[in-house]
């Protein structure tokens, strides 16, 4: 793919900002809070999905104000332009033992379902003291498999978006905010 651009073009593809980094760092400090509360005394593992969720796991461990780790594991859906082909897979696992640990994935948005329908049955197998869902965003309307988050921090419609850590081709997941994408 032949990604060269001029800095106009790059720029006119982010049509609007959906959520703003103040609105984001709010959600983030109340989920921070929230999943503080229900710590027990054994450590919390943030398993955090790669690539897209990188950045909302920087910023949601230091809302934590409890013991908490980690873990990264790497999902590759497919896309065939801003369509996903529903072929999912791990192309990097945990590097431990979870047996020990509440476990909460780390995600940065749930579209079809698929990634995450897979790597939950994948991670309960592996026997987590618990195990729970907390997304950045949710396009509900767009689910192929029935899955839900424990913890969502934005629904929203279903157009594609990018910033925050999430992309298109790789590119915008530098962008502090969350913007609709648009050629
Ligand atoms: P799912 O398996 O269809 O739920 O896909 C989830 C993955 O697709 C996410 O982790 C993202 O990497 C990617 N994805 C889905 N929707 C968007 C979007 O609007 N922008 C950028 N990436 C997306
Ligand atoms: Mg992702």
């Amino acid at each position: 793919m032949d990604k060269l651009q001029t800095i106009q073009e790059y720029q006119r593809k982010i049509k609007r900002v959906v959520i703003t980094e103040e609105e984001i760092k709010e959600a983030i400090a109340k989920a921070g809070k929230q999943i503080s509360e229900s710590y027990d005394g054994r450590p919390i593992l943030l398993v955090s999905i790669l690539k897209g969720a990188f950045v909302f796991l920087s910023d949601l461990c230091r809302a934590i104000t409890v013991p908490c780790e980690v873990g990264f594991m790497c999902a590759k859906s497919y896309y065939s332009g801003t369509v996903s082909t529903g072929v999912v897979k791990i192309t990097m696992d945990l590097d431990r033992d979870i047996s020990g640990y509440h476990v909460i994935i780390v995600e940065d948005i749930i579209d079809t379902g698929r990634t995450l329908n897979d790597i939950v049955k994948m991670l309960k197998a592996r026997n987590p003291l618990s195990l729970r869902v907390v997304t950045l965003l949710d396009k509900p309307d767009r689910r192929l498999v029935d899955f839900k988050a424990d913890l969502s921090l934005f629904t929203i419609p279903d157009y594609f978006v990018i910033g925050y850590g999430l992309d298109c081709g790789e590119i915008y997941r530098n962008l502090p905010y969350i913007a609709e994408y648009g050629e």
